[in-house]
């Protein structure tokens, strides 16, 4: 059987989003056109093999475990089915770094899993999201394409890498000094290192479940910090805490001591920073371990070793 479908799944966000007026590219309401709608008039697709499923339609910043378990069982699902070249996912952009490393850590598939987002709304005077969806579809159809990929703007990004650093620009994305994977130009893609290997580091089983997933926070240090927001957290039963520290994941005396008293009570402490570039360069002397990504992809992984422990 030839593999030559491509699965589109559709969870909402700035693409799928409607304005009252085409000029609206910020008071619009995200999540309101179906994935069906959004592939509709996209000339690159015509002759693409396309099946296309909704899995949510929500606005990005409100995305919760019940559907990241939801999009990994459907994107497993179509994966795993032989006809199925590449899975394509469209979603918001302020928490799409998230999705792609949940999903990565969890799926590690090895067909394409593209997302794919947009800055404007689908009803803007020049949407960005027909092109981008033509673009992931194109990258998702691709010779030596493996593992979760973002494309936005024409560019490819490895989930490990992409940081939406730009509340704005229709490119607002950065793989910080890892750069992209590649270009996506007139349809051709050019790949210009290779995609990273998958590494699942979970399975759908330990996430899915009747259990609620283990509360996990990020607390920040900054000037001025204090143990205050640590000590609410804990009266809260928080299972696990990452800090994202300053510089090479360093942090404010005072909220050190919480962290330490949190680590004493049997919680996990896992150290990120804040630094948009750059990773923690671990010492023999650090006090919790280093996580070498950015405290949101650093919470992921802390959410998923609990889940498994
Ligand atoms: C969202 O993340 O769902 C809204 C913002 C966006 O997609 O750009």
């Amino acid at each position: 059987m030839t593999a030559d479908q491509i699965v589109v799944l559709g969870t909402g966000g700035t693409i799928a989003g409607s304005a009252d007026a085409p000029g609206d590219h910020v008071a619009y309401r995200a999540g309101q056109l179906a994935v069906e709608h959004l592939l509709q008039g996209i000339p690159a697709l015509a002759g693409v093999r396309l099946v296309s499923e909704q899995i949510a339609q929500v606005d990005s910043k409100d995305i919760t475990p019940a559907t990241w378990v939801r999009l990994a069982e459907r994107c497993a699902h179509w994966l795993d089915q032989p006809q199925v070249r590449g899975v394509v996912v469209t979603h918001g952009t302020d928490t799409l770094e998230e999705t792609a490393y949940f999903l990565e850590r969890v799926l590690g598939p090895r067909k394409p899993l593209v997302l794919t987002c947009a800055m404007r709304p689908a009803t803007a005077l020049s949407a960005d999201g027909p092109q981008n969806i033509a673009d992931a579809v194109s990258v998702a159809r691709a010779d030596g394409v493996g593992g979760v990929a973002v494309v936005c703007a024409g560019r490819i990004h490895a989930a490990a890498d992409i940081t939406k650093v730009h509340p704005y620009r229709l490119d607002p994305y950065s793989s910080g000094e890892a750069g992209p994977l590649g270009y996506v130009e007139d349809g051709r893609v050019r790949l210009v290192r290779p995609c990273p290997a998958p590494a699942a580091v979970a399975s759908l089983r330990q996430i899915a479940g009747d259990r609620g997933w283990p509360r996990v926070s990020i607390v920040l240090s900054h000037a001025g910090a204090d143990a205050r927001l640590v000590e609410l957290l804990l009266d809260d039963g928080v299972q696990g805490l990452v800090v994202a520290g300053t510089g090479n994941g360093t942090v404010h005396e005072a909220l050190e001591a919480a962290l330490a008293a949190a680590a004493e009570r049997g919680i996990r402490v896992l150290r990120s920073t804040r630094c948009v570039e750059g990773r923690v360069v671990p010492h023999a002397s650090d006090r919790w371990p280093a996580h070498p990504l950015s405290p949101v992809k650093a919470r992921i992984d802390l959410l998923l070793q609990l889940l498994a422990a």
